[in-house]
C-alpha cells in the first residue's frame, strides 16, 4: 500500500496533535477510516514506505479532509473548534438543514459572518451543513466544558514552570475585559452587556446601572478599564456598542465612564462615539488603555466597511484615538489642526483592533488586530501613522479571492508582527514586573482560533521567538497585568477568570 503523498494534501497543513485531542471518538472513528480509504485508493502508486511509518497520528503533521478540515480553516476560529458557538445555541436563522446551508452560503456580512458560497461548491456546504448538525447532536456546553484540558498541576514553559489559578468559572457568556481594583476584586465584562464585580473570595456581584448598550453580531459590552487615579475618583470606563439616538439599527463603538460606588456606577456619561453610526453589527474593536501620560486610547474596527473608512480621516473608523480622560480631546494630537479630520485621531488604517498594551518600559501604545483570513497583526502605533488596512495587507478575504496585491507601500507602517494563517488575536498584554523572569516585557496575546495564550518573545522591538502555552484552553478573551503584579486571563467556555502564578 502507497504512502499519503503530499500531493494529496493540498492546502494548509497542520498538525494532527493540535487535532486531534478536540475529536471526540465517533470523529476519529471516521477520520481513520477516511484515511484509509484515502489510501486505499492510492495503492495503484508504488512505494516501499510501509504505512505505518508514515502516518503518526500523534506527532506527524497530516490533513483533515472535506468538511472537518473545511470546518476547522474556516469556521472553528469564530464559532469554537469544538463547536461551542452551536451547541444549545438560540438560533436566529433557524437551524433545519437547509437555513443552516442557506447561511453558510449567503453569511451575514454586516454581522461578521461571511458568505461562502463562491468559495465552496454546494456539495461542499451540505456536507459542512450535515457536519455541523451530526457533531451538536445530543450535545450541551456542559459535555464541551468536560472536555477541556486538565490544567490543574504545574506547567512548565521554555523559561517558567508555573500553575493556574481560577478565580471564577463561573461568568456567563462571552467575557470580553478584564480589570482588577487596587481592592484586588476584578471588573469582567460580558458581551452581551453585564458588567460583573469578582470579590475576592470569587463571588460574582452584577453592576447596575450601565449605559444602554446593544448586543449583537460581534458588538455588546466591550473593554472596562479604571481611571489611573481611580482609588481618589471612583472612575470607570466601559467601551460598547451604542445604538444611533435617531435610527436603532445603525451602532457605533463608544466609550462611557461613571462612578463605580459598591456595585453602582453613577454620574454615567458618554464621552466619546465614533461616528458615523453604521448598519452593521462587525468589527467594533475595541480596547481602552491609559498611557502613562493619562492619555486614554481608544481602538475602533473598519465596522466591516473596509473600502469606506480607514484611509479616511475625516471619520472615526478604522482608528485608533486619543482623548482625554473626560473625552476632550489633546490639541497635540496629530491631526487636531489638519481641516476637515476627525481630531481624536491617533493612527489609521485600522481593520478590527481588539488587543491594545502600553509597553512597561517605553511607555509606547501597542496594538493587535484580526486580519481577514491571514494578516492578522501587531503594530507599534506612533501618532499619525497609517498602518496601511486594506490598502496593503497580509491577508485575503474569506472566499479565497484577494483585495490587495500590496504587502508594503511609502508612507504605511509594516507590523512588527503578522500571523498568516490567522490565529484571530483578541486580549494582549506585556508582562512587567519582577515575578516572571524571562517572560518580563515580552507580549502575551490572546487567540481565539486556536485557543491558546501566544507568547511573543521580545528583545526591544523585536521579536525573537514564538511559543504558545496553555493550549485547548479556551476562547482566549484577554489578556492583563493585575496591579497585583500577577497576570491575568479570561477564556469563554465556561467564562473563567484565570490568574497565572510562577512557580518559584
Ligand atoms: C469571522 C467570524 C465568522 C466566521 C469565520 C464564520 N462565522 Fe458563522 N457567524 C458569525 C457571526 C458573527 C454570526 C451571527 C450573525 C448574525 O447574528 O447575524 C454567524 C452566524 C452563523 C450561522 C447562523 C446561526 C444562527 O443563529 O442562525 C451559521 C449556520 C454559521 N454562522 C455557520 C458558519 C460556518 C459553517 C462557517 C465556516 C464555513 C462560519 N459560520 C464562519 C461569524 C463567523
Amino acid at each position: 500500500m502507497a504512502p499519503i503523498t503530499s500531493s494529496q494534501f493540498a492546502k494548509i497543513t497542520f498538525k494532527l496533535k493540535d487535532t486531534y485531542k478536540w475529536l471526540n471518538p465517533t470523529m476519529k472513528i471516521a477520520l481513520f477510516g477516511l484515511l484509509y480509504l484515502m489510501m486505499a485508493c492510492n495503492s495503484s502508486q508504488d512505494s516501499e514506505t510501509p504505512v505505518e511509518e508514515v502516518i503518526d497520528p500523534v506527532n506527524d503533521p497530516v490533513e483533515l479532509v472535506g468538511a472537518a478540515l473545511n470546518y476547522r480553516n474556516h469556521c472553528g476560529g469564530c464559532h469554537g473548534q469544538n463547536m461551542s458557538s452551536f451547541v444549545e445555541r438560540e438560533w436566529t436563522y433557524g437551524n433545519s438543514f437547509e437555513e443552516v446551508a442557506q447561511s453558510i452560503a449567503n453569511g451575514y456580512t454586516n454581522n461578521g459572518m461571511p458568505a461562502y458560497g463562491s468559495l465552496f461548491s454546494e456539495q461542499e456546504i451540505q456536507e459542512l451543513t450535515n457536519y455541523i448538525l451530526t457533531e451538536i447532536e445530543g450535545k450541551t456546553l456542559a459535555m464541551l466544558e468536560e472536555e477541556n484540558p486538565d490544567l490543574s498541576g504545574l506547567i512548565s514553559s521554555d523559561d517558567l514552570t508555573f500553575r493556574l489559578e481560577t478565580i471564577t468559572d463561573q461568568i456567563p457568556g462571552v467575557p470580553w475585559g478584564i480589570e482588577q481594583l487596587p481592592s484586588g476584586a476584578f471588573l469582567v465584562t460580558e458581551r452581551g452587556g453585564s458588567l460583573f464585580l469578582v470579590q475576592n473570595d470569587g463571588n460574582l456581584v452584577e453592576v447596575t446601572n450601565l449605559p444602554d448598550i446593544v448586543s449583537e453580531g460581534q458588538g455588546g459590552l466591550l473593554d472596562v478599564i479604571i481611571h489611573p487615579d481611580f482609588e481618589n475618583n471612583s472612575l470607570v470606563y466601559l467601551s460598547y456598542s451604542r445604538a444611533n439616538p435617531d435610527n436603532g439599527s445603525q451602532l457605533a463603538t463608544a466609550v462611557a465612564r461613571g462612578m463605580l460606588n459598591g456595585n453602582n456606577l453613577s454620574q454615567v456619561e458618554v464621552i466619546f462615539t465614533a461616528l458615523p453610526y453604521v448598519d452593521s453589527g462587525a468589527h467594533f474593536g475595541s480596547r481602552l488603555v491609559f498611557d502613562n501620560s493619562g492619555f486614554l486610547y481608544v481602538s475602533v474596527g473598519d465596522r466591516g466597511r473596509r473600502d469606506t473608512y480607514p484611509q479616511a480621516l475625516d471619520n472615526a473608523i478604522g482608528k485608533i484615538h486619543r482623548i482625554h480622560d473626560d473625552g476632550q480631546i489633546p490639541t497635540d494630537n496629530p491631526f487636531y489642526n489638519t481641516s476637515g479630520a476627525v481630531n481624536s485621531i491617533f493612527t489609521y488604517g485600522t481593520r478590527n483592533p481588539q488587543g491594545m498594551s502600553i509597553h512597561p518600559e517605553t511607555g509606547a501604545v501597542w496594538e493587535g488586530e484580526h486580519g481577514p483570513q491571514g494578516g492578522d497583526e501587531i503594530n507599534l502605533l506612533e501618532a499619525g501613522n497609517n498602518n496601511g488596512w486594506p490598502v496593503i495587507s497580509y491577508g485575503i478575504n474569506y472566499d479565497g479571492t484577494t483585495f490587495t496585491d500590496l504587502t508594503e507601500l511609502d508612507g504605511m507602517e509594516q507590523p512588527i508582527h503578522h500571523w498568516t494563517p490567522s490565529i484571530a488575536p483578541c486580549g494582549m498584554t506585556f508582562v512587567s514586573g519582577d515575578f516572571y523572569g524571562n517572560w518580563r516585557n515580552d507580549l502575551f496575546v490572546g487567540s481565539l482560533k486556536f485557543e491558546y495564550l501566544h507568547r511573543l518573545k521580545m528583545n526591544g522591538n523585536v521579536v525573537v521567538g514564538h511559543e504558545t502555552l496553555l493550549e485547548d484552553i479556551g476562547r482566549v478573551r484577554d489578556a492583563e497585568m493585575g496591579n497585583d503584579g500577577y497576570l491575568y486571563i479570561v477564556v469563554e467556555g465556561p467564562g473563567r477568570l484565570i490568574r497565572v502564578v510562577p512557580e518559584q
